[in-house]
């Protein structure tokens, strides 16, 4: 039976993006947070996105207020008792997922489909925390979820094939095209772009060019919406330097391994975007200045 009702759970910038197109593209949805601060915090950002989408004439006030008439908030594990599916976008780290997937096993009825936005770590292995690795597959969204075009549809070993069907379809009325991924660290994409991001602070460490020059370099010489060094900071240094971790700790591969600069920059509280600084000051967010590094 396809994907009718969906729970996701985490409300933070990944799980409030996916919880808004779910609810878009016209399914019923419940997001789960810790606490009634962070359920508001998570469905306000919502509200701003939908209602900068009606200042632009994308959709109507009525298509707004029928977006959020499928869209819930809760703080209580057991409101996701009846779903189809369930998408965990929570804290990326491995004992506190295969903690929520055993709890939502016990809950969830054994039809329904367990997914992890996970970016970096092993679906096989957070899926093993149920008793349904048949029905467990990652599904990896990009920031920011409402705008990036892909969703990575991940299979493990375990996965039925009728199940991972029934997911790559739900992507896809997502409005994303959902490319089909193994359960190989990093799938796809971050395989791909964790290289490309730790070789731009490389660069820089070894003076090839300045911040600017490497994020023009990439801008105005390849065509990409933003350097690598600014993707870092929207990204986050933090984020980054863990999926490096995790991947570098797989693979064994040197490419893998997180510079010494970024370690620093993490050790120094210097994150990116979200606070305040990473290679660029946001003091003045609409005009970033250049660090010195
Ligand atoms: N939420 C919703 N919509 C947003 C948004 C947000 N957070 N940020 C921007 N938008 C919308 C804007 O409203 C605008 O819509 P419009 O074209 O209909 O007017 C559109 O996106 C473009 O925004 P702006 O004009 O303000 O700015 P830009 O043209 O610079 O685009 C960007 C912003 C979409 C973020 C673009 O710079 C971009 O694509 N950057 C690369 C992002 C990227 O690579 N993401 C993947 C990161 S890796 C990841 O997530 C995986 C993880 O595992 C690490």
């Amino acid at each position: 039976m396809a994907i009718q009702k969906v729970g996701v759970v985490g409300c933070g910038l990944m799980g409030s993006g996916i919880a808004q197109v779910c609810a878009a593209a016209g399914f019923p949805t419940v997001v789960r947070e810790v606490s009634g601060e962070l359920v508001d915090k998570g469905l306000k950002g919502i509200e701003k996105n939908l209602s900068r989408l009606v200042e632009k004439g994308t959709i109507t006030e009525v298509t707004k207020g029928e977006i959020r008439g499928r869209l819930k908030g809760t703080t209580s594990i057991e409101d996701l008792m009846n779903f189809d599916l369930i998408i965990e976008a929570i804290v990326e780290q491995l004992p506190a997922k295969r903690e929520l997937f055993a709890a939502l096993d016990k809950i969830c009825p054994p039809s329904t489909i367990f997914a992890s936005n996970t970016s970096s770590l092993t679906i096989t292995e957070i899926a093993t925390a149920t008793k349904r690795p048949q029905r467990f597959v990652g599904l990896h969204f990009f920031n920011p979820v409402p705008v990036m075009k892909l969703v990575e549809v991940v299979r493990t070993i375990a996965t039925d094939d009728a199940v991972y069907e029934e997911v790559a379809a739900f992507g896809a009325k997502l409005g994303k095209t959902a490319v089909r991924a193994k359960d190989s660290t990093g799938f796809i994409v971050n395989r791909l772009l964790v290289t490309y991001l730790l070789d731009a602070i490389r660069a820089l460490e070894e003076g090839v060019g300045s911040i600017e020059d490497i994020d023009n370099s990439m801008k105005l010489g390849c065509g990409h919406p933003m350097g690598p060094l600014t993707l870092l900071d929207f990204v986050g240094l933090d984020t980054t330097y863990y999926i490096s971790q995790i991947m570098f700790d797989e693979f064994k591969e040197k490419r893998f391994a997180a510079p010494p600069l970024l370690k620093r920059m993490v050790l120094a509280g210097w994150n990116g975007r979200k606070s305040g600084r990473g290679f660029y000051d946001y003091a003045d967010p609409q005009k970033p200045k250049a660090m010195k590094c």
